[in-house]
């Protein structure tokens, strides 16, 4: 019998996962099915225990449901416990088993698709709201020389240094969390954007000079054409740059990997993704 799998969101009409699933699914021989669910804002529980009655084996979830179903989960893994939210959900013997793999995908996708390593390097993660929360713990585990939080919020992203310094299973970092303003006379060499201001159509007030020699720019946003993060870190020095279209497939591949067993490869799958988001 084909497996049923499926994200939900809301909205969840333009999600590329049911793509990316499907793609992982024909190049592992796996017999799997992998639909977009969109489930009301306030009905995600209830679009959840539909699916397992109807024969659900796992889910993902996105926006804006990622804390919402870590509050739902019978067990947790120790990543989404830190991560504060769960983007991916196994249905076993009446358990609801909740992971979060987006961490694990970025760092991935830093790792081994741009060949960037994190350890020993000065790191900078720009935002400090769930999506920076989530991919603390798997930056930490690479062995950063720091890990600096800036945030518009100040107090946010001290609360999240103050947490994870005391509760990342490694930390050998230093981590650091501020405004903006803190950064200045600092220079990094892998600087992560996890912040949501590009959607508000607005640029974060980056001091100059922050861009180390070499350093990649990241930006855990995707689009048609540059970021708006991407286009500011270009003009302020940043050596690389990379959006976030990677970790979404990447992500996508630890989740597969968690339901399945196996891992796809995933270098044909992002570069077809690339082309469509191009076209
Ligand atoms: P997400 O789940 O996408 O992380 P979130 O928890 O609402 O969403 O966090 C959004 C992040 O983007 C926060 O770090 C937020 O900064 P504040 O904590 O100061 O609000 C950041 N952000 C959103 N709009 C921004 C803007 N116009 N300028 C700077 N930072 C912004």
């Amino acid at each position: 019998m084909t497996d049923l799998y499926c994200v939900f969101g809301n909205p969840i009409a333009h999600s590329k996962s049911p793509a990316i699933h499907s793609a992982f699914a024909a190049a592992t021989s796996q017999d799997l099915r992998y639909e977009a669910r969109l489930a009301p804002l306030d009905g995600f529980a209830a679009s959840v225990a539909e699916f397992v009655a109807g024969g659900g084996r796992g889910a993902n979830v996105t926006v804006p449901f990622k804390e919402e179903a870590f509050r739902l989960c019978t067990r947790r893994s120790a990543r989404a416990e830190l991560a504060g939210a769960v983007n991916t959900l196994n249905f076993a013997d009446g358990e609801i088993v909740g992971d979060n793999t987006d961490g694990a995908g970025l760092v991935r996708d830093i790792v081994a698709n741009l060949g960037v390593a994190l350890a020993g390097r000065r790191v900078l993660l720009l935002g400090a709201g769930g999506a920076a929360r989530g991919v603390i713990e798997p930056l930490l585990g690479e062995r950063p020389q720091s890990l600096t939080i800036a945030n518009r919020s100040a107090d946010k992203a001290e609360l999240l240094a103050e947490i994870f310094q005391k509760n990342a299973s490694t930390v050998n970092a230093t981590v650091n969390g501020g405004n903006y303003e803190k950064l200045a006379g600092h220079r990094f060499d892998v600087v992560i954007n996890a912040t949501s201001a590009s959607l508000a159509g607005a640029s974060l007030p980056l001091p100059p000079d922050l861009f180390a020699a070499g350093s990649l720019a990241y930006d855990m946003m995707y689009g048609k054409g540059e970021t708006p993060f991407l286009a500011l870190a270009r003009s302020q020095g940043a050596a690389r740059s990379a959006d976030g279209l990677g970790m979404l497939v990447e992500q996508a591949a630890e989740a597969f990997r968690l339901w399945r067993g196996v891992r796809p490869v995933t270098a044909g799958v992002l570069a077809n993704l690339r082309a469509t988001l191009a076209a």
